[in-house]
């Protein structure tokens, strides 16, 4: 892959910038063990076994590779119940990028988003967000609450180019606040970058115009931070003003805007496991803190061993380094290229973790109640053992009383790519899986959904060819 940025001279590869020091073998199987495979699995791709994948895109959460420095860090793993050594590089690690003085380490994000909505959520509640992932949304809905997506509407529209596609919509905003009264919105979230509208990014401006709508009305701001890193070199590329700042500065930036973060250390804390509850308001925190007791752990561990403390401690940093964010954001671009090139529409510009296939124009016979983007992450499978995930009416459709349903938004497919796990070659590879599924788009019918659960019903449907 190639630089396609300023100051760097263009004819150089973008090489990954590291080298492998501990390998795991892939399994290499064959299309006819595919299909058994996924006919078992009743094309539902979550109930693979990781044993029958070769390149597993299912998610760039807590499956990238840990560094030298980590491991080191997490042999120095103090694994005291009270008062660790590591809770204390943790907290200050936190709280030195983010700024808030109240630092409460859970096992992952939907720990803090279950701890944070409990204590600030009630019923009738709405939470708006540019978009809510699908833990947010099923957490602000398990308290009675509606979850609101205000997503600016570039964002819905898989091909424009906006810079910022990740971006709140702030009359939306406006507009949900007198409808409903700000007593009845206890924050605000914003997702960065907006995962579920695909891995798009949220410029300073729009943050800064976020808060001002929540200044006015007294609403805290929360952070959904899980990609913070991503969305500060997004930043740095694309918002004016902002060429020579560093990641860790833009971050900074960021996390002033807001009362509060929720941080699944999964992604851009370069962590297996890992997470936290991060604010500004002690009284906040004490509420927090009091639940984490009780489902989590003590207050200086959460739901984390002392070396996963020290891991995320240590991975916070690496996030933000330079070559690393450059190396990272080119690469995902890389394999938006070569699907587009092989002729599969994507969504436009390339997220930050993740390259989004968009079903709707790629299979346009597969009606929605046919799951297009089910059907292609499934050819996607049998193809080359490639694993994907639906992104669209089986995530997010709602299911009506009639039996019909009112179907997502977008039909995606999301390639999400393991943070420093995958090379060149293997994403050469899975570009040439999504060329051989381009030849094959005739074929693709859709699925039926037989079976499925009252809420994230995408980990365990059950479907069958249509
Ligand atoms: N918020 C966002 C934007 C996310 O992407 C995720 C997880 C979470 C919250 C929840 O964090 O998994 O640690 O509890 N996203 C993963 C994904 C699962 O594949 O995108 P978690």
């Amino acid at each position: 892959m190639r630089e396609g940025l300023s100051g760097e001279p263009r004819f150089r590869t973008i090489i990954e910038p590291f080298r492998i020091h501990s390998v795991e073998p892939i399994a290499l199987t064959t299309r006819e063990q595919r299909e058994v495979v996924l006919e078992r699995a009743r094309f539902n791709l979550f109930s693979l076994q990781a044993s029958d994948v070769t390149i597993d895109l299912l998610t760039d959460s807590g499956t990238g590779a840990l560094s030298t420095r980590q491991w080191a860090g997490m042999m120095q793993g103090d694994e005291s119940y009270a008062g660790s050594r590591s809770y204390q590089r943790f907290r200050d690690t936190v709280s030195s990028i983010t700024g808030f003085p109240e630092v409460i380490p859970t096992h992952q994000g939907r720990a803090a988003e279950r701890i944070l909505f409990s204590v600030t959520v009630r019923e009738g509640d709405i939470v708006p967000s540019n978009t809510h992932f699908d833990t947010t949304r099923a957490n602000v809905e398990y308290q009675g609450a509606e979850a609101r997506d205000l997503v600016i509407a570039e964002g819905r529209d898989t091909q424009s180019e906006h810079p910022f596609k990740g971006n709140m919509d702030v009359a939306a905003l406006e507009e949900t606040i007198s409808e409903v009264g700000a007593d009845r919105i206890p924050l605000v979230m914003v997702t960065v970058t907006n995962n579920s509208g695909g891995g798009q990014p949220v410029s300073l401006a729009n943050l800064r115009d976020v808060r001002q709508v929540c200044d006015r009305h007294s609403i805290p701001l929360v952070l959904d931070a899980c990609r913070f890193a991503e969305n500060s070199w997004f930043i740095r590329e694309r918002e004016q003003g902002y060429e020579d700042a560093s990641p860790l500065e833009i971050a900074r930036e960021m996390f002033a805007l807001a009362d509060g973060a929720t941080m699944s250390a999964k992604k851009d804390g370069m962590s297996n496991i890992g997470g936290f509850l991060a604010v500004r308001d002690p009284d906040l925190a004490l509420k927090s803190r009091n639940l984490l007791i009780l489902t989590e752990g003590f207050p200086t561990y959460g739901g984390m061993a002392g070396y996963d403390l020290e891991a995320v401690a240590q991975g916070l940093w690496e996030a933000l380094d330079e070559d690393y964010l450059r190396y990272r954001i080119r690469s995902t671009a890389y394999l938006a290229d070569l699907a587009e090139e092989a002729g599969m529409p994507t969504v436009r510009p390339p997220g930050g973790h993740a390259v989004y296939l968009d079903a709707v124009r790629f299979l346009p016979h597969v009606p929605p109640a046919r799951y297009p983007a089910q059907a292609l992450a499934c050819a996607l499978y049998v193809e080359g053992g490639v694993h994907g995930v639906e992104i669209g009416s089986v995530m997010f459709g709602k299911p009506q009383p009639d039996g019909t349903e009112i179907p997502a938004p977008m039909e995606l497919v999301r390639l999400a790519i393991p943070r420093r796990t995958y090379t060149q070659s293997h994403i050469d590879y899975v570009g040439e899986v999504i060329s051989a599924v381009v030849a094959r788009a005739d074929e693709l019918t859709g699925l039926r959904m037989v079976e499925q659960a009252p809420w994230l019903r995408h980990f365990t449907a059950a479907f069958a060819p249509a």
